[in-house]
């Protein structure tokens, strides 16, 4: 059984002594500022052993669109005893605060994270749409990427 150390950190802070095998960064990504984006792709590769996988699921939006694509997510929550909760959060997510705190997101357009990710010397292996809400661009919504080192720094 692998040995598994819950940590929490600021990543854009974070120092570790050892590297990994697989790294996964999971709608994490909008969370940092886009002039800090580039740099939280390199941290990444930094962390990462040669021939290491990274995994990121992330919403990816133009500015425009994140209001059509939660409104598009909030028309499937119809159900559930959950479904009120989840309208709610929806809402406060669309809000998108951009003021620095804990909450807030830059989210990006599919083109841009690849462009930070390929920069750091990641190379895309595989990509996946999860979902994309109707009568928005198929390069919009929630994809799942990954990407891996080819040993090189
Ligand atoms: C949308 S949540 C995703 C959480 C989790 N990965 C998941 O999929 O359920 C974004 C997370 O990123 C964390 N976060 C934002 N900025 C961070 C930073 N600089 N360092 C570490 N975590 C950060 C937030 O605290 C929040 O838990």
């Amino acid at each position: 059984m692998p040995k598994f150390e819950p940590v929490c950190r600021d990543m854009m802070q974070a120092k570790f002594g050892q590297e990994f095998d697989l790294i996964l960064c999971v709608f994490a990504y909008h969370h940092v500022p886009d002039s800090n984006k580039a740099e939280l792709c390199r941290r990444l590769r930094q962390w990462s052993k040669p021939g290491a996988s990274l995994i990121v699921l992330e919403i990816c939006l133009h500015a425009d669109l994140i209001a059509q694509y939660y409104e598009e997510v909030k028309t499937h929550l119809n159900h559930g005893q959950y479904a009120g909760i989840c309208r709610k959060f929806l809402d406060w997510t669309m809000q998108q605060p951009v003021d620095g705190s804990d909450n807030s997101e830059w989210k990006v357009p599919k083109a841009r994270l690849l462009s930070d990710f390929e920069a750091a010397k990641w190379r895309l292996r595989n990509e996946q749409s999860v979902w994309t809400p109707q009568g928005l661009p198929t390069d919009t919504g929630c994809f799942y990427f990954q990407f891996t080192t080819d040993g090189r720094r």
